[in-house]
């Protein structure tokens, strides 16, 4: 099972919506996938209450519960978790980092959001996780994110995929779905689907790097 927490101390930068639409597609993509919403705001739990279809599953939590959580979704046969954070920095945010796998790093191409990274990038390495960042809400093209992405190459690794500002992701969200439910084959659809692709091969890299060390 593999656990990836959503993490920016920046609020706005993209955490749930990623989450969600990830959690959609990977269900798609065969994976059983359980949301865990340790954002005292619940946005992801206003989306999940929206929604019609029975998946993925969410469940709203305090850092408390958060072992116990991951602990029952191994039993339960889950093959991903993803833990949608707040954007403050609460002790939850440490312990969905320290629980995780891998850790995602929305971050919108705004000097506002590049100068809120480093302390959770800080955090992440204090608990020495695997981490990327993720430009979020970026226009279709330009230098903002060519920048972008070479002063966060600073700090760590950027995925190499960026998720376009798209009113879509708004609508998607508003009304409990994923943008592959509410645009099939939209380009938002299609940049999740990427970012799916990616962080599964990452994932897979990680357990056959981990199985090495072990042999
Ligand atoms: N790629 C995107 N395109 C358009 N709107 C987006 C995109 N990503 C997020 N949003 C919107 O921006 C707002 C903040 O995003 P959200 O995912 O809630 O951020 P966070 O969870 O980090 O606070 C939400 O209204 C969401 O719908
Ligand atoms: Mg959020």
């Amino acid at each position: 099972m593999n656990v990836i927490a959503f993490v920016t101390q920046k609020g706005g930068s993209g955490k749930t919506t990623l989450c969600v639409n990830l959690a959609v597609a990977a269900e798609a993509a065969g994976a059983r996938c359980l949301i865990l919403d340790m954002d005292p705001q619940a946005s992801a739990e206003a989306w999940y209450h929206d929604r019609e279809a029975a998946s993925p599953k969410l469940v709203k939590l305090g850092a408390g519960e958060l072992e116990g959580a991951i602990a029952a979704a191994r039993r339960q046969g889950f093959s991903h978790v993803f833990i949608d954070t707040p954007g403050r920095d609460e002790p939850s945010v440490a312990a969905a980092i320290r629980i995780s796998d891998f850790c995602l790093v929305p971050c919108r191409p705004t000097p506002a959001d590049m100068k809120a990274t480093p302390a959770t990038i800080a955090t992440i390495k204090r608990l020495a996780k695997p981490a990327a960042f993720i430009l979020s809400q970026t226009p279709p093209r330009g230098f903002r994110i060519k920048e972008a992405e070479i002063g966060l190459a600073v700090l760590g690794p950027v995925a190499p995929i960026t998720v376009v500002s798209r009113s879509v992701f708004q609508d998607a969200q508003g009304a409990g779905l994923g943008v592959h439910e509410f645009e099939p084959g939209g380009k938002a659809a299609q940049e999740i689907s990427e970012l799916w692709a990616w962080l599964t091969k990452k994932m897979e890299k990680m357990t056959d790097g981990a199985q090495k060390n072990i042999a």
